[in-house]
């Protein structure tokens, strides 16, 4: 459990409160590169860490990311013109860079240097992996931009989407974090993985400290086979790295990996970053393709409801639950594993305030290390950043070399031995 104090602490993100500070020294997702296609094209509203903020990509290609409110008198800057390297906003036509900096102000005479102090708020932005990023915080502490292995593989071995969760950023990570669930929520998936998984349902968990936040292994018994391993990465602030057994078990160079970010769009919204790189061996089928098998898991493209990032399967209608089926086949009677994650993070027990997870009145066993230790890390940062110092996490040095992976390890074997060389990128 944590203290109602504490629990605040790491949920709230404005600017001001300890974890939006936090959050504010790593460089977040704001967008897939998609949704700004071409230069000159329309501008997007994006929401991230309560902040109201609208994106373009001006003539020449380059990301500006301003405030959603034009500095004259706040009109939404959203309606502006993007055209000829700059957003001008439409109600007495001033006009920014991506920079922020006032290039026209038509309102007033050609003589005056008024111009020269007005200023849009404006982040720094950085494209990379199909994803457009930004960096929110004191310029003087601003990190080199992330360097995840799976941002190093190449087009066609990437896949990035996204999807809407409508609950705080906290318990959608710890939904992500938290393996033992697996065995129980997405009981009804029927593939070699989730088999490993269901002979064990009380996997031992080892967390182990590092500069990207920490390793984290469970290992499930196997019976004669040995033990099912599983080496994740929990990389701060909220990613979520892990591997996939393939049906013939063999290793590979270049596995699937998959993984997540949960950032924060407020105190009450998250926007979750979904990719999956390398070579699915599970199908004969290149990686494209294989995604587009994602559909009914909650995160393909049919899933959602068009036009938006929201799964059709939400609170409204109970997530399409089931019944019939709950007592039948599935565990959840919910259909899609990542509609039931949602089901359950999108409504857990808030403090009757709000629907914020009220962690005072927890109960945490032994399958919670992870979740502790996290909660842990994320105390620690919020004191590292009032004291000036860098959090663990936002340099890229501390994370380039960091890979999941998961396997069968035979009886009486070192695992670290076993997956030494599956844990050093290859991208
Ligand atoms: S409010 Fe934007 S130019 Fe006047
Ligand atoms: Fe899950």
């Amino acid at each position: 459990m944590l203290s109602r104090e504490d629990n605040f602490r790491l949920t709230r993100v404005s600017a001001g409160t300890p974890m939006g500070e936090v959050m504010r020294r790593y460089w977040q997702p704001i967008l897939l590169s998609s949704e700004l296609p071409e230069p000159d094209c329309a501008p997007v509203r994006v929401r991230l860490l309560g902040e109201d903020l609208i994106a373009f990509r001006d003539t020449s290609g380059r990301i500006g990311l301003v405030d959603a409110y034009c500095p004259h008198r706040r009109a939404p800057m959203f309606y502006g013109r993007n055209e000829e390297c700059g957003l001008r906003c439409v109600y007495h036509g001033w006009k920014f860079d991506a920079e922020g900096n006032c290039v026209d102000l038509p309102t007033e005479p050609v003589s005056s240097k008024m111009k020269d102090h007005i200023k849009i708020a404006a982040y720094k932005t950085y494209e990379k992996a199909d994803l457009i990023w930004a960096y929110m915080g004191p310029t003087d502490m601003m990190p080199e931009p992330p360097d995840y292995e799976w941002m190093r593989a190449p087009k066609t071995h990437l896949h990035v989407t996204k999807t809407y969760e409508h609950c705080n950023w906290l318990q959608a990570l710890e939904g992500g974090l938290d393996t033992a669930h697996s065995s129980f929520l997405h009981r009804d998936k029927l593939w070699v993985g989730s088999k490993l998984r269901e002979r064990d349902g009380a996997p031992r968990l080892d967390v182990e400290k590092t500069d990207h936040g920490y390793t984290y292994i469970s290992h499930r018994n196997s019976g004669e086979d040995g033990t099912y391993v599983r080496v994740y990465q929990y990389v701060m602030p909220h990613q979520q790295m892990r591997g996939g057994v393939t049906k013939d078990q063999q290793r590979y160079d270049y596995p699937k990996l998959d993984g997540h970010l949960w950032v924060p769009i407020d105190d009450q919204q998250t926007m979750v970053y979904n990719w999956a790189c390398g070579i699915d061996h599970n199908t004969p089928l290149p990686l494209e393709h294989m995604l587009k098998a994602d559909t009914g898991t909650g995160r393909g493209p049919d899933d959602t409801i068009p036009g938006t990032f929201k799964l059709k399967k939400n609170p409204s209608n109970d997530y399409m639950i089931d019944r019939a089926l709950q007592k039948a086949t599935s565990y959840t009677g919910i259909t899609g594993v990542n509609t039931q994650d949602f089901a359950l993070q999108e409504s857990m027990g808030g403090d009757g305030s709000g629907p914020i997870c009220d962690r005072s009145k927890e109960n945490l066993g032994s399958t919670d290390k992870a979740i502790i230790a996290m909660r842990n890390l994320l105390l620690e940062a919020t004191r590292d950043v009032a004291a000036g110092k860098r959090p663990r996490g936002a340099d890229p040095k501390s994370h380039c070399a960091t890979r999941p992976f998961d396997t069968l390890v035979p009886p009486n074997t070192d695992w670290r031995k076993e997956m030494e060389y599956d844990l050093k990128p290859k991208w």
